[in-house]
């Protein structure tokens, strides 16, 4: 026989919701997902959560646990202390469909936004080859079990609607790393399309992404911040410099066109194409796109940003920051408090 614990377990839809206060049994070797499970069996039983494999390897059971992001097949109960009330709620940075489901469509269309491996014309499938070196140089990102929680915890898209056209998030950014140092991908635009295209630019890498990603990526230090690198190596190279300095920007290639040829979008269809919009997730909306740097009245840059040093915007905890960041400056929200707005959730 276990013992009784404090579980509170948000509970709605997308018109709204709430907190619900459950004392439930809990056995020694259990994690949240088998408690929330025993809810089901004994006092909720049309709580609505999605699982799979309850091995940590499908990335189906993402919620917030006591406000951080989490698989609940993962956390473990001991990590709680005794008496700690246990708060279950959904992600927050997608649309509640009901109680700790999320409709993740978000994802799904960023997905299928980014141009997909383009292997050479005069190879078939089976006549790949590649190095051992270049397999594991790209395998840590192949570990990615699309659990979402990089982009459910970041800040860019997490309180923000109408940053998400614009803004792909840290899921992308590694497949975009991945492809971009593939041997057998002949695109060389990955970098100035995650720049142009996927918002790269957007994120000021607070690294909350890697904090909570369960297959331990390192999504910042070796995808989003060498990606970002190589960027600005492009930008500030001195031939690009000349370049820019001489030519208007519509004289300059656009590393977007051959993408938007191929993959047949554009940038109009991607904010808002009525036709192919997913309303439920939100992604349609017109929003703001990446933004270019500004050009002056001649078309060309302005010197402020021919000598910008950094490729973002300032971080917002300033540049002496250590990382991994303390737990207390760690951004995440929690749905409104229990007596609170019914609609606090997202
Ligand atoms: S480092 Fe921060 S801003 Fe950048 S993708 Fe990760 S969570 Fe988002
Ligand atoms: S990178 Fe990590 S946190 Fe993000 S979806 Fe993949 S496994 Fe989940
Ligand atoms: S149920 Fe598959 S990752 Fe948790």
């Amino acid at each position: 026989m276990g013992t009784k614990r404090h579980f509170r377990v948000w509970r709605g839809d997308d018109t709204g919701g709430s907190l619900q206060d459950f004392q439930v049994e809990v056995n020694e070797g259990e994690v949240v997902l088998d408690v929330i499970h025993r809810l089901q069996a004994t006092q909720t039983p049309d709580l609505a959560v999605r699982w799979n494999c309850k091995a940590g390897k499908c990335g189906s059971c993402s919620m917030e646990i006591n406000g951080k992001p989490r698989l609940g097949c993962m956390t473990r109960m001991s990590t709680f202390a005794d008496n700690e009330t246990v708060t279950v709620t959904p992600l927050r940075t997608f649309p509640v469909i009901r109680d700790l489901v999320t409709n993740v469509n978000f994802n799904y269309q960023k997905a299928r936004e980014l141009p997909a491996f383009a292997p050479p014309k005069d190879l078939e499938p089976g006549e790949y080859r590649m190095q051992q070196v270049d397999v594991e140089r790209s395998q840590e990102f192949r570990k990615c079990i699309e659990c979402f929680l990089c982009q459910n915890v970041c800040h860019v898209i997490r309180d923000h609607e109408e940053n998400k056209p614009a803004f792909s998030g840290p899921r992308f950014f590694i497949r975009a790393s991945e492809l971009d140092m593939h041997p057998l991908d002949t695109r060389t635009d990955r970098k100035e399309l995650a720049q142009a295209e996927q918002g790269l630019g957007y994120c000021n890498i607070t690294k909350c992404c890697t904090e909570v990603c369960p297959e331990h990526i390192k999504i910042t230090d070796n995808a989003i911040i060498p990606m970002k690198e190589r960027v600005v190596d492009r930008r500030y190279d001195p031939v690009t410099w000349l370049g820019r300095k001489i030519f208007r920007r519509d004289q300059l290639d656009d590393p977007t066109a051959g993408r938007a040829a191929a993959t047949g979008t554009s940038v109009a269809t991607r904010s808002g194409d009525p036709a192919t919009a997913d309303t439920s997730a939100g992604w349609h909306q017109e929003g703001p796109l990446p933004q270019a740097a500004p050009v002056g009245p001649d078309g060309k840059l302005t010197v402020a940003e021919l000598y910008l040093d950094r490729a973002a915007a300032a971080s917002p905890f300033g540049d002496d920051q250590e990382f991994p960041l303390p737990p207390e400056k760690l951004r995440y929200q929690h749905p409104s408090a229990p007596d609170g707005d019914a609609h606090g959730h997202r």
